[in-house]
């Protein structure tokens, strides 16, 4: 079984591509190297003894899809490809939309003219109606009323895919929407690596630990939870990593569109992970509370069932390993891959 997976030099796909080869996956990569490094493939690499496939592709140019499907013979494709940062969708919308669409379309298209209709799609729980839906989110509730171009770009792809799925019988869809991945491979060689300020809470903590920021800004202590920080299912990108591989054995055996969500249905407060982390590392993370973030919910958790019963995944790595993983990969690389 050969598996393309579009973006496998960033965060999520370099981990999927060690979980894929361990499991004796031929793996090809395609990926622009847009906001990633090639070093993490060398790195896979070297974690796993296997070699894979790269191409540097953008996933909106039909014509080099063309030749990567001309020239190997795909199974599945797992799809992670596209812009991730909340904020800069708000002032680029119509970039995230152009961007995000126009890969998931050419891909579809390309992939249906080789006969390969196997896709696994990277969503988000952002997705979720969270205004108006309560947490735990469960793959039944309500979609839509998303809070910035990013999110409604993983809405709408889902959407492009699903009816791509409702028009051909061969075809099989996964959607796939995570939580917030954290940790990292336990052997500390690939990990997160944001350009610039990171955006989310774990790279910036271990940013702040690693001496490269100052301190942490805490978004807001009065929100209507336990401590009055935000909660969050966090959830270990290796045990994400396996969704992924059940999602492509669940692919082979099934057609149609189905969505599962990958957390691990536990939430944890802006707090809890400040200090779990203090606890992994040894270090102590200077905060300071600072404004709500626009856009920010009080909780978003998952609810997990779905992925078990149907997939027979689920997260088995607590907050303990996700710390650790992130500490051993930051305190190994302290400026990413390229340091
Ligand atoms: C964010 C995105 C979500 C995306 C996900 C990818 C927003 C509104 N949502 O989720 O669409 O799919 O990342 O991983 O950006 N926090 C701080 N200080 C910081 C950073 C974060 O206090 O410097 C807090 C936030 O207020 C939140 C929690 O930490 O309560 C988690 O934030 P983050 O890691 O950015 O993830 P999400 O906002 O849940």
């Amino acid at each position: 079984m050969t598996v393309l997976v579009t973006g496998g030099t960033g965060y999520i796909g370099s981990h999927t591509c060690v979980v894929l080869l361990e499991n004796g996956y031929d793996v090809i990569v395609a990926d622009d190297l847009s906001n990633s490094s090639e070093e993490a493939l060398r790195r896979v690499e070297r974690i796993t003894g296997k070699t894979l496939t790269f191409y540097k592709a953008d996933v909106c140019d039909r014509a080099a899809l063309d030749r990567i499907f001309e020239a190997n013979k795909i199974d599945c494709v797992i799809h992670f490809a596209g812009f991730k940062a909340v904020g800069e969708s708000t002032q680029k919308p119509l970039e995230y939309y152009d961007n995000n669409l126009a890969s998931t379309i050419s891909l579809a298209k390309v992939m249906s003219e080789h006969g390969c209709k196997r896709m696994i799609f990277s969503s988000s729980a952002t997705v979720y109606d969270g205004r108006n839906v309560p947490s735990p989110f469960s793959e039944t509730d309500r979609t839509g009323n998303c809070t910035n171009p990013y999110g409604w770009t993983k809405f709408m792809n889902e959407q492009i895919l699903r009816d791509w799925a409702a028009s051909d019988p061969g075809v099989s869809v996964v959607n796939l929407r995570y939580f917030n991945p954290i940790g990292a491979h336990p052997s500390g060689l690939i990990g997160e690596d944001p350009s610039g300020i990171p955006n989310n809470l774990m790279p910036y903590i271990s940013q702040v630990a690693v001496g490269r920021r100052d301190h942490l800004n805490i978004f807001g202590n009065d929100y209507d939870t336990p401590d009055g920080t935000g909660v969050r299912d966090y959830i270990h990108v290796m045990d994400l990593a396996e969704g992924h591989l059940k999602a492509v054995e669940y692919a082979v055996s099934h057609t149609g569109e189905e969505v599962f969500n990958l957390g691990t249905g536990t939430g944890y407060s802006v707090m809890d992970i400040v200090k779990a982390f203090e606890k992994a590392s040894g270090i102590r993370i200077p905060y300071v509370i600072a404004e709500r973030r626009p856009g920010d919910l009080a909780e978003l958790y998952s609810d997990p069932v779905k992925s078990k019963k149907i997939l027979g995944w689920e997260a088995v790595r607590g907050l303990e390993e996700m710390c650790r993983d992130t500490w051993n990969w930051q305190k190994n690389n302290p400026n990413g891959y390229e340091g």
